[in-house]
């Protein structure tokens, strides 16, 4: 069952999406040359619980760090840890926060220092590619319309869609029911509705689609090591498109 949320639960997400926007915002004025991954992590879950938010990923199935933090090759669910970020690195930050019960989840990725072209346009066209889905979003729309949209507009730009992460529903729990794939096709998958709150997020590499897990059994990194990025909001169906619920 997907559920649809009430008017009291969307403000509930709203508010968790509001403190995730501002965890974000703090974190990317830290995020300069010599800083480590364990000092973003520990600075998210400073912030995050100092202005009343539990870090949900902290414990969740093990998970011990506040929020994600993967560099460069690493796609998602790196651990903060000695790793310092040099000029040129991109670093993305996959934050979930609880508030009142409710969770809300958004990622993105962020340049260090000065990066190159190449990564320039991986960030850019992640992050349009999350935008170009979000367009597909609508009551009544099939959830494969926006996983096809994500595909169609990678592709065209010549990325890696990597297929063994999905995006999902979201509320009182951080994973619900549905799946939200970056690959799929039009006219399939089950029907969006008004209340629905799903996280939409793209994982997009600079090279092949391929990954691999590190073994600290968490870090998803590239197989073919090349660079890769993730862009995410949660957000709510409405009627004739979407609200993000995890922006300003
Ligand atoms: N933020 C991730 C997602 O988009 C989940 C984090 S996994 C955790 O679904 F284990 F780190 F919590
Ligand atoms: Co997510």
């Amino acid at each position: 069952m997907i559920s649809i949320k009430s008017k009291e639960e969307i403000e509930k997400i709203k508010k968790a999406g509001h403190l995730n926007y501002l965890t974000r915002e703090h974190l990317k004025t830290l995020i300069v040359p010599g800083i480590t991954t364990k000092e973003i992590d520990e600075e998210a879950g400073k912030f995050i619980t100092s202005h009343g938010g539990i870090p949900s990923s902290k414990g969740y199935e093990g998970y011990p760090g506040n929020i994600c933090v993967s560099v460069n090759e690493e796609v998602v669910h790196g651990i903060g840890g000695a790793r310092v970020l040099k000029n040129g690195d991109i670093v993305s930050i996959d934050i979930v926060v609880e508030v009142d019960g409710y969770h809300a989840d958004a990622a993105e990725t962020i340049p260090v220092g000065d990066i190159n072209a190449k990564k320039t346009y991986l960030l850019k066209h992640t992050e349009k590619a999350l935008y170009e889905g979000l367009k597909e979003v609508r009551n009544g729309a099939k959830l494969g319309n926006v996983s096809a949209k994500i595909e169609g507009y990678a592709k065209k730009h010549n990325l890696g869609v990597v297929r063994e992460l999905v995006g999902h529903g979201i509320g009182t729990s951080m994973h619900e029911e549905p799946d939200v794939p970056n690959f799929g096709t039009y006219g399939t998958g089950i029907t969006l509705k008004t209340g629905m709150t799903i996280c939409i997020e793209p994982m997009l590499t600079s090279g092949k689609r391929y990954v691999r897990v590190l073994s600290d059994d968490w870090t998803i990194v590239t197989l073919d090591k090349k660079p890769s990025a993730h862009f995410e909001h949660t957000i709510v169906v409405t009627d004739d498109g979407y609200e993000i619920l995890t922006g300003e």
